[in-house]
Parts: structure tokens; C-alpha cells; sequence
């Protein structure tokens, strides 16, 4: 038949079955650790109540899949069969309705420091875990009627990041497992140019990557690929460059308020302290809580939400759909052949076999264990009850800010205000600079949502 027709054909059928009018993704960094176990199970539940309100589409993991921490001595996976595939990813992201999404995934740092790791989480099968390629892209109808559709550019940045030459941990051996080689980085650089130019005539691009291009200045100005990809994007003007490696979730109007960089680094591993930008920008930053970004695109608007593990949504951001840039081109001086290995993968270990031998998904069923008591400190609890409004908490001995958290009556929170003085800022504002008194209030609230509920 010809291609086109049955492309017409299939467009027929999907508008007749579903009315395409919304996109809805759950986005997640940095997540699989067994040490902050119980932060997984938070951040997985509050996920799975945000996938069943907007019928959510996928969820976007920004790599950094798997730690080493708790009982496990090593990052990443050391076969398709590694126990982590089911105790950090299948047993956890289990709701009714998160355990019927695709994942679609890149692979973050702690996914390289171990031979060949990258190769066992490209090659796991689970009809949800989506980890298709180092470099590849996904174009999604996000409203029928209007056909709007968005690009999704998804990167790998280690190489970028890193350099070819990093003794860091395995990261240098799996370069070149990979066939990767010191000119690597150019291919990779045109090909993303590349991609970004075919998707310029769509109203929405999100480039994807887990190293920050804009976020801990530090991060990009001392690596010289980081700056060519940060230059890129800022050629291309994408409607957000979404990065996880920061713990923490934060987002950054940044190219002269043009572009929106979001990083979502907190689904499971310690949260850390904020980054200082290195172009001033209007933005926020949440640091010392675990969370998710809910993004839900129509074709009026991509808005972003930061959730808390506590499913507190703390602060948004959002962008209408972007005109195409005009007047500039893809270099490709360098762009990779198709099928390149620099860009696609390739399982070295299979690249010479004449059929392939990939085992079936992981069976192994080993419970991890992990509990959700909430923080230690009362202090706040006598006052959590239904209905009631908390405000005033102190962040040091030096200051005091207000914020205020309504309980429903269900104990779950119905609402949260931010602190005034913080809640728009031309600097990075860590709201939870008295993270421990804070926490202590969240704490209380879920551990009274534990027991009341
Ligand atoms: C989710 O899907 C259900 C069933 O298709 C539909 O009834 C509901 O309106 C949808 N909710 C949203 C927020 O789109
Ligand atoms: C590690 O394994 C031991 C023994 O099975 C278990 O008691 C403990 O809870 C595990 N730790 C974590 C963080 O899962
Ligand atoms: C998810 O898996 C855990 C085991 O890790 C289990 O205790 C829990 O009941 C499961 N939840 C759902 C909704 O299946
Ligand atoms: C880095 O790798 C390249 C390519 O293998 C090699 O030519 C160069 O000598 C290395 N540089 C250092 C400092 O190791
Ligand atoms: C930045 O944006 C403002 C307002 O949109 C515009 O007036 C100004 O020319 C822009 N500056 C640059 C350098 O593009
Ligand atoms: C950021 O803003 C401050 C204050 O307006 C200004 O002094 C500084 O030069 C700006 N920095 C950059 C990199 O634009
Ligand atoms: C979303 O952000 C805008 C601008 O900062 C703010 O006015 C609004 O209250 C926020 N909405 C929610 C639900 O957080
Ligand atoms: C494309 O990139 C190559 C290699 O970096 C460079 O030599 C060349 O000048 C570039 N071409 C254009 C048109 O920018
Ligand atoms: C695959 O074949 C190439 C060329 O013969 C060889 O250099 C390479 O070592 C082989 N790889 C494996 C994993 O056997």
C-alpha cells in the first residue's frame, strides 16, 4: 500500500476512536536509590494520583535510573536480570494507574559508572520501560483539532559532559565499549542541531538531557561541549530544555525569558542545595524535598507543576506555543550517518551474534524493604488537625517566614501558600532553607494522613 495512504488511514481511525486534545507527562530525575526508599514511595503515590486526574500520557525519566545505596554497593545494573528493575522501578511505581505507563528514558551518569550498565538498561524489555536509544526522538499529537504537535529531542549529555578521557568511576571503559571515540561529542552536537532544525515548524520542542545547561553555572562554563549544547538551545529557542542531575526542582526563564530551562532531579535521591544560575533569570528553585513535574500541554499552553512527595504542589511555570527561529540552520559538518553508533545504540555485546539472545524481563521478586513514618519532631502536630491552617515556621535563628499549609478534612493538603517575600524572584530562592522544621511539618501531615486515612 502506499505509506501515505495508510498514514490517512490510521488518522481516520485514531480520531474516530479518541479525541487527541491534551498531553500529559509525569517527569522524574534522579530517582532509583534504595537508600531513600520511602522518598520513592511517596513521590510514586503522588505521581499516581496526578496520572488518574489528567489520564497522563507517559512519564519522562531524565536518567540517573539507578544508584548504588541501601543494599545495593553498586550504581546502575549488572545484567538485564538486576534485581533494581523490579525493588526500585516495578514495585514502586505500582499504582492502579502509573503501572500502565510507558516510560520513556535517557540515561543519566550513575547509569554509566559500571561496565556496560548503560548496555543492560538499553536492553531490559518491559512493555513500559521505554529506554530506546542514546539519542532519538518522538513527535506527539498533542490536539487533534488543531493538529499541534510537540517534538521531543531526547539527549545523551554524559559524553558532553564528561569528556571522552573521564576516569570517573566506568564512565571512560563504556565510552569506548561504545565505540565511542574523542571526536564523538561533534557528531553528537550536529546531530542534535540537526534535530532541533527538523523540529523548528512545531509550536512545542522540549529538548531533553540529564546535565543542566543553564542551572549551577559551574556545570556548563567548565565544559566546553556543555557550552556548544547550551548554544544550541539557545539557537533554537525549544519551548524548555528539561534536565535532571541536581537534586532538587527548579525552573529558569532564561535567553532573554525566550526559553524555559525545567529540572526535575528529585525523585528519589537526596535533594540537594540550590544552584546559583549563571545568567540571571527569573525562576524558582525547591531544594531539601523529594518531588515530580507534572506537564501538561494543550495547544494554548505547556504549563509545568513541581509536586512535592507529600503531593504539594509548591510552584508553575509556563510557556504559550513558540514561533519557528528564522534565518538559521543546522550545521552538519558532522552528522552521523543513520545508524551511527556515536548516536544510536548499538549492544556491543550482540553486535557480531546473527540472532539475538536478549533475555525475557527480570523475574526475580526481591522485596525491598523501606517505611513511611513520618519525621520524628511533634511539635506542629498538636495543631494538624482537620481543616486547620498551619503558617508560621521558623527557618533560623536568624529569620522567620511564613508559609501556610491547609489541611482538608481529609488531612490531606487542600492548599499551600507560598512565603510572600519568595514567591516571584529574580534569584534562585531556596523556600526550604529550614528544611529540617519544614520537613517536620510534612512530616506530621503525612504521617497524620497515614493514620487518619
Ligand atoms: C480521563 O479519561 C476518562 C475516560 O476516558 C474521562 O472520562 C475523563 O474525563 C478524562 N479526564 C481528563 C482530566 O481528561
Ligand atoms: C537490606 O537487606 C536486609 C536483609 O535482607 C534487610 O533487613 C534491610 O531492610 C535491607 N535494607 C534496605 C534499605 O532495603
Ligand atoms: C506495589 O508494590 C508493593 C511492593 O513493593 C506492594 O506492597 C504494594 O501493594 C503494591 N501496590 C500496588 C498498588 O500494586
Ligand atoms: C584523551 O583521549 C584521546 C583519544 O583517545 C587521546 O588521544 C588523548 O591522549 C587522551 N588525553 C588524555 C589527557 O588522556
Ligand atoms: C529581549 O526581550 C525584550 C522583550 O521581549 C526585547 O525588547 C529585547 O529586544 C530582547 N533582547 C534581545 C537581546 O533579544
Ligand atoms: C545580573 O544582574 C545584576 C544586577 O542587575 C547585574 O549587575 C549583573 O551584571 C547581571 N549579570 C549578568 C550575567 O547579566
Ligand atoms: C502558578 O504560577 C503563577 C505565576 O507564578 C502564580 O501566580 C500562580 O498562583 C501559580 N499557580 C499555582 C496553582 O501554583
Ligand atoms: C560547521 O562546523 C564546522 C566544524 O566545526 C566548521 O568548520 C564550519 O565553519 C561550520 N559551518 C558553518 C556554516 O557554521
Ligand atoms: C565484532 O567483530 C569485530 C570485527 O570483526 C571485532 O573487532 C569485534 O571484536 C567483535 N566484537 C565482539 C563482541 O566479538
Amino acid at each position: 500500500m502506499n505509506p501515505l495512504f495508510a498514514v490517512v488511514i490510521t488518522l481516520a481511525a485514531t480520531s474516530l476512536a479518541v479525541k487527541v486534545d491534551s498531553l500529559d507527562l509525569l517527569i522524574l530525575g534522579d530517582w532509583g536509590n534504595q537508600a531513600n526508599y520511602p522518598n520513592m514511595l511517596n513521590v510514586a503515590s503522588a505521581m499516581d494520583i496526578w496520572a488518574a486526574t489528567y489520564n497522563s500520557t507517559a512519564v519522562l525519566a531524565l536518567g540517573d535510573n539507578f544508584y548504588k545505596g541501601g543494599n545495593y554497593s553498586y550504581d546502575g545494573v549488572q545484567s538485564v536480570d538486576d534485581p533494581k528493575f523490579t525493588t526500585l522501578w516495578k514495585d514502586v511505581f505500582n499504582g492502579t494507574t502509573l503501572k500502565t505507563l510507558p516510560w520513556w528514558i535517557i540515561l543519566g551518569n550513575h547509569d554509566w559508572y559500571l561496565t556496560n550498565s548503560q548496555t543492560y538498561e538499553l536492553e531490559y524489555e518491559h512493555i513500559n520501560w521505554k529506554a530506546t536509544d542514546f539519542f532519538y526522538t518522538k513527535r506527539i499529537l498533542v490536539d487533534l483539532d488543531s493538529q499541534t504537535y510537540a517534538s521531543f529531542i531526547f539527549i545523551e549529555t554524559d559524553l558532553l559532559f564528561y569528556g571522552y578521557n573521564s576516569t570517573k568511576n566506568d564512565l571512560g571503559v563504556n565510552f569506548a565499549l561504545q565505540g565511542w571515540t574523542a571526536n564523538t561529542y561533534l557528531q553528537q552536537l550536529a546531530w542534535i542541531d540537526n534535530a532541533l532544525a527538523e523540529a523548528n515548524n512545531d509550536p512545542y520542542v522540549f529538548v531533553v538531557g540529564h546535565h543542566p545547561t543553564f542551572t549551577c553555572g559551574s556545570d556548563v562554563t567548565s565544559s566546553l561541549d556543555m557550552i556548544a549544547l547550551d548554544n544550541l538551545v539557545n539557537k533554537w529557542v525549544p519551548t524548555a530544555y528539561l534536565n535532571g542531575h541536581h537534586h532538587t526542582l527548579a525552573y529558569y526563564y532564561v535567553n532573554n525569558g525566550s526559553t524555559l530551562q525545567i529540572q526535575s532531579g528529585a525523585g528519589g535521591t537526596v535533594p540537594d542545595t540550590v544552584c546559583a544560575p549563571y545568567e540571571n533569570a527569573t525562576g524558582q528553585e525547591l531544594s531539601n524535598i523529594n518531588g515530580f513535574t507534572h506537564l501538561h500541554v494543550t495547544a494554548d499552553l505547556a504549563k509545568f507543576e513541581f509536586v512535592t512527595e507529600f503531593n504539594v504542589l509548591v510552584f508553575n511555570a509556563s510557556l504559550p506555543p513558540r514561533t519557528p527561529v528564522v534565518g538559521v540552520f543546522a550545521n552538519t559538518t558532522y552528522l552521523p550517518a543513520p545508524g551511527d553508533p556515536s548516536i544510536h545504540w548499538t549492544n556491543p555485546l550482540l553486535a557480531n551474534a546473527t540472532s539475538s539472545t536478549t533475555s525475557s524481563s527480570a523475574t526475580t521478586s526481591t522485596t525491598a524493604s523501606g517505611t513511611t513514618t513520618a519525621a520524628s519532631s511533634t511539635t506542629v502536630a498538636t495543631t494538624a488537625t482537620s481543616g486547620t491552617t498551619i503558617s508560621t515556621y521558623s527557618t533560623s535563628a536568624a529569620e522567620t517566614e511564613t508559609a501556610t499549609l491547609i489541611l482538608s478534612t481529609t488531612n490531606t493538603v487542600s492548599a499551600y501558600v507560598a512565603p510572600s517575600a519568595v514567591a516571584k524572584s529574580t534569584q534562585p530562592v531556596n523556600l526550604y532553607s529550614g528544611s529540617a522544621r519544614l520537613a517536620s511539618i510534612y512530616g506530621c501531615l503525612f504521617f497524620l494522613f497515614t493514620i487518619l486515612v
